[in-house]
């Protein structure tokens, strides 16, 4: 559903708001329009490649230490394996990576056919070309409910000049900058 169906159906005023039942439309519209950062988790494990997509990495947990936080589904079958890398490396997708974006986070496909990879001797795997970077070792994972929150603590980040990927509403806006003043 777009936004302006959101519009439609649920009304605009804050008065009528809906319970937030699971898998409910109304729920599917809300976390849906919540603008996210895309970013690739990837790792290598026994030498091969691990990848998967995430919009629930939220960074600045903590700054001393600095540590990040994602969020992920309990039922994903590449998790539990990419877990085992030492290090996480986690990619912030740039503008011109939607393609990557599709193919990390497709389920039968060869998901790291074609991409311009660098992999750590520390077992991380990063994506050239993303807008930053960040080297991470999971710090704990905390239930909830069908999904769990993995804790990272970041030991070495990376910036570059591309501007991020962003994800809303199942399309990728671009990124307008406003000055505050
Ligand atoms: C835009 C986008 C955001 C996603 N965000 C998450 C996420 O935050 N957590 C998660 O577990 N999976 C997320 N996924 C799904 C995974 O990237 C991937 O599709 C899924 O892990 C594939 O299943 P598998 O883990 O069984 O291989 C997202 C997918 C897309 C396309």
């Amino acid at each position: 559903m777009t936004l302006a169906g959101l519009d439609r159906r649920f009304g605009t005023d804050v008065a009528v708001l809906a319970p937030a039942i699971s898998h409910s439309d109304q729920v599917r519209a809300v976390f849906g329009g919540f603008p996210a950062a895309v970013v690739a988790l990837c790792g290598t494990v026994g030498g091969a490649p691990y990848g998967m997509i995430a919009t629930s990495l939220a960074v600045g947990v903590s700054f001393d230490p600095p540590m990040a936080l994602f969020s992920v589904r309990n039922d994903s079958s590449t998790w539990p394996v990419l877990k085992r890398a030492g290090r996480i490396g986690v990619s912030v997708l740039s503008e011109g990576q939607a393609v990557a974006c599709r193919q990390l986070a497709a389920k039968d496909a060869d998901r790291f056919a074609g991409l311009d990879t660098h992999a750590t001797l520390h077992g991380s795997l990063f994506l050239r070309d993303a807008s930053s970077w960040m080297d991470c070792e999971i710090a704990g994972e905390l239930p909830a409910g069908d999904h769990t929150v993995v804790t990272f603590r970041i030991h070495q980040v990376g910036h570059g000049p591309g501007t991020p990927l962003l994800y809303h509403d199942g399309r990728f806006p671009r990124m307008r900058h406003e000055h505050l003043s």
